[in-house]
């Protein structure tokens, strides 16, 4: 720990310049590996702070780069900028100008938050021992993941710690939670084609049915939870599309299945993958039928490493007090923040973002998403404390 600590308050000014720009990004949403004016007006702003390295590491992201005064420990913060195909519908002055997209997961909120945070420590260049990076990633919503890419273009090479945040409309203003361990799953998914030979409804004997086979096929898959792996093993497979024939009279050639697979563990995930490819195997080949699988690993599980995390949590109550961060379960959503965290001891916070006077909020990715303003005040006290603790004296 550094000698002497800077403590930054947040002026009023700056927590309005924040909102300002969360309206505004709210307003100009833009879809995974599209967000063109949104990284154009990162860019922009970004050079504006003073003593900031601002680079394009990818067609849509940006990072920019506080070099402090002293050498010392490399850390990084990451926001995603990218929004949802859905058409808005919460009514707010600053609803989206776009038909069809929205930001409707907050992403909005965590590069305004970024912004900020940005801003007010760029001023602070001569008190910093170490360099902060910020990232500015896009395309978290798509696979596979705006994260990888920058990554792969190095931006975390000489990072000491990374952390992220993201905003939670269902849990309460003023609650920070983090999860030790596993926090977001594994997120992957699969298609698999099932052929078959077609024919005449009442000729079944000239045909190879792949519907019969598929249903065969999708009950069995439920035996990989209950049978294949422990009742201690977090895993779900859930069989979620069908596309069969169109004619009550014809006995299709074939049949597409698709499902989605989330798990926690490395290990749990291999099994899956062997057991799924292993019964549709076996069960077309019972059948008589042939299949084509299509397996996609989807981001990894973000797994909060130790130190990370008791570095976030210790900066979290030192400046926002004892009460305002608990340990949470893991939830089953899928996060490519941990493109970073698998390469540099990250943790990955989520910050409550749920006005006191909602009843029923709205879940993430709904066309009533909504954020409590507050909520930014939050996450930018929660990386401003991280950097004091770190990199400031
Ligand atoms: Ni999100």
């Amino acid at each position: 720990m550094l000698t002497k600590q800077t403590q930054i308050e947040l002026s009023n000014e700056q927590v309005e310049e924040i909102i300002r720009w969360r309206r505004y990004l709210h307003q100009h949403p833009e879809l995974s590996f599209q967000e063109h004016k949104t990284s154009a007006f990162l860019y922009e702003t970004l050079l504006t702070f003073p003593n900031l390295e601002v680079t394009r590491p990818t067609a849509t992201s940006v990072m920019a780069v506080l070099k402090g005064g002293h050498p010392g420990k490399v850390i990084g913060f990451r926001a995603d900028i990218d929004a949802l195909p859905i058409q808005e519908e919460t009514g707010l002055p600053f609803a989206s100008n776009y038909d069809g997209v929205m930001h409707a997961c907050g992403h909005d909120g965590h590069t305004a938050i970024l912004l900020g945070v940005a801003k007010v420590l760029s001023a602070q260049q001569e008190k910093i021992h170490g360099e902060i990076r910020f990232f500015f990633q896009h395309a978290e919503e798509q696979l596979p993941g705006g994260a990888r890419e920058m990554v792969e273009a190095g931006v975390t090479d000489g990072v000491d710690y990374v952390f992220g945040l993201h905003l939670s409309s269902l849990t309460p203003v003023g609650q920070l939670t983090i999860t030790p361990g596993a926090a977001t799953s594994n997120s992957d998914m699969f298609h698999v084609t099932i052929k078959g030979k077609g024919g005449h409804s009442s000729q079944p004997e000239n045909t190879v049915d792949p519907v019969v086979t598929s249903a065969q096929i999708i009950t069995n898959l439920q035996t990989i939870v209950s049978r294949i792996t422990s009742p201690k093993d977090e895993l779900v497979v859930s069989v979620t599309t069908l596309q069969a024939g169109d004619a009550v009279n014809v006995i299709p050639e074939e049949v597409k299945i698709g499902a989605s697979v989330r798990s926690f563990n490395q290990e749990v995930r291999k099994k899956a993958v062997e057991a799924i490819e292993q019964i549709i195997k076996g069960v077309t080949e019972a059948n008589g039928c042939h299949y084509e699988l299509n397996y996609t690993y989807g981001y990894d599980s973000v797994v909060n490493e130790p130190g990370a995390s008791a570095i976030a949590m210790e900066a979290i109550r030192r400046k926002l007090g004892e009460e305002a961060v608990i340990e949470a379960e893991a939830i089953m959503g899928g996060e490519d923040f941990s493109a970073f965290s698998n390469i540099v001891p990250g943790s990955f916070v989520f910050v409550g973002a749920c006005s006191p006077d909602n009843p029923s909020p709205a879940p993430h990715h709904h066309p009533k998403f909504m954020i409590d303003e507050d909520a930014l005040v939050y996450g930018a006290n929660m990386f401003l404390s991280i950097a004091e603790d770190l990199v400031l004296e």
